[in-house]
């Protein structure tokens, strides 16, 4: 069993890049449990053979979204989005003055709660942003989750973590036990399946990216692999944002943190001209 589960960690991380814990190798058993009762699969062993030779490619997808952590809640980490609120928008709208445009890309948007929060911010500044592009791109690697976004519709469990009253009265409609946000703010948001393993320049660049939340389940190697990737894909002056208790010390040469932000990144070129980063002893990587 052991060997087996080693190789399934080992098929897990070339997948997604999620590092399995061995010491929680328990985890496989107990979220596999209702992927085994659905295919009427009575043996773990079995389950993971199937799902590793890949022939039966929805069983193969339906154990790869099982071990995935979708967690997340409206505006979490509050001081991130008081900051893009006050201080980033306000800054890149300074900056593309020009062009008028904004890309911004949630790079884990789970069941969307992260791209609505961004969402209520570009609404409440509408009046500024009256003439202006702004794209937000939601991807995610669960089809499941994604649907979940898609579709706009919370429970009252859901819209209670994080979401003040007055935003859920003003972006939201009650539809029997749940509630639904505004199609304006839906149709605002362009919802891609995208695995971050993966080559994802052919979305392009952005001036804003969030990445909250999702490194930290990945392995080191993976870790520096996507940061170098968001760090090309990022503009000059632009924002990286990761979770507020992930770094990239060690992993990303070309990203500075700024002092404003907890988890705030910016490239490595722009911060030196700003000025306003943290002095940081250089990084290894
Ligand atoms: C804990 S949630 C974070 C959600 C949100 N960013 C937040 O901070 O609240 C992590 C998300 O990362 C996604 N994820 C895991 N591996 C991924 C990969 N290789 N590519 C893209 N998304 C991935 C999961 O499906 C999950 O929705």
């Amino acid at each position: 069993m052991m060997a087996r589960l080693e190789k399934f960690r080992a098929f897990i991380a070339a997948q997604t890049g999620i590092a399995l814990d061995a010491d929680r190798y328990y985890m496989v058993d107990t979220r596999l449990l209702p992927v085994m009762r659905a295919n009427k699969i009575a043996l773990l062993d079995t389950l993971l053979d199937q799902a590793m030779a890949g022939t039966d490619t929805a069983l193969t997808q339906s154990v790869i979204e099982a071990m995935l952590t979708c967690e997340t809640f409206f505006f979490r980490d509050r001081p991130v989005f008081q900051v893009f609120r006050e201080e980033i928008l306000p800054e890149m709208m300074a900056a593309r003055q020009n062009t008028r445009r904004l890309r911004i890309w949630c790079a884990a948007a789970s069941t969307g709660q992260e791209p609505y929060s961004l969402a209520m911010i570009l609404d409440e500044n509408a009046s500024v942003l009256k003439g202006w592009q702004v794209e937000i791109v939601a991807t995610d690697i669960s089809a499941s989750a994604l649907e979940i976004a898609r579709s706009g519709f919370y429970n009252q469990f859901e819209v209670q973590r994080g979401l003040p009253v007055t935003q859920l009265l003003r972006y939201f409609v009650r539809e029997q036990d749940r509630w639904r946000i505004a199609e304006h703010l839906r149709s605002r948001i362009e919802f891609n399946q995208l695995n971050l393993k993966k080559d994802f320049r052919y979305i392009g660049d952005f001036d804003i990216i969030f990445c909250r939340n999702v490194l930290m389940y990945f392995d080191t190697d993976t870790k520096r692999d996507i940061l170098g990737r968001m760090s090309d894909a990022v503009a000059d002056d632009g924002w990286l944002l990761l979770g507020a208790t992930e770094n990239t010390s060690g992993l990303a040469k070309d990203l500075v943190p700024d002092i404003r932000i907890p988890a705030g990144y910016r490239p490595r070129n722009h911060a030196s001209a700003s000025g306003r980063v943290l002095k940081m002893m250089p990084m290894r990587a």
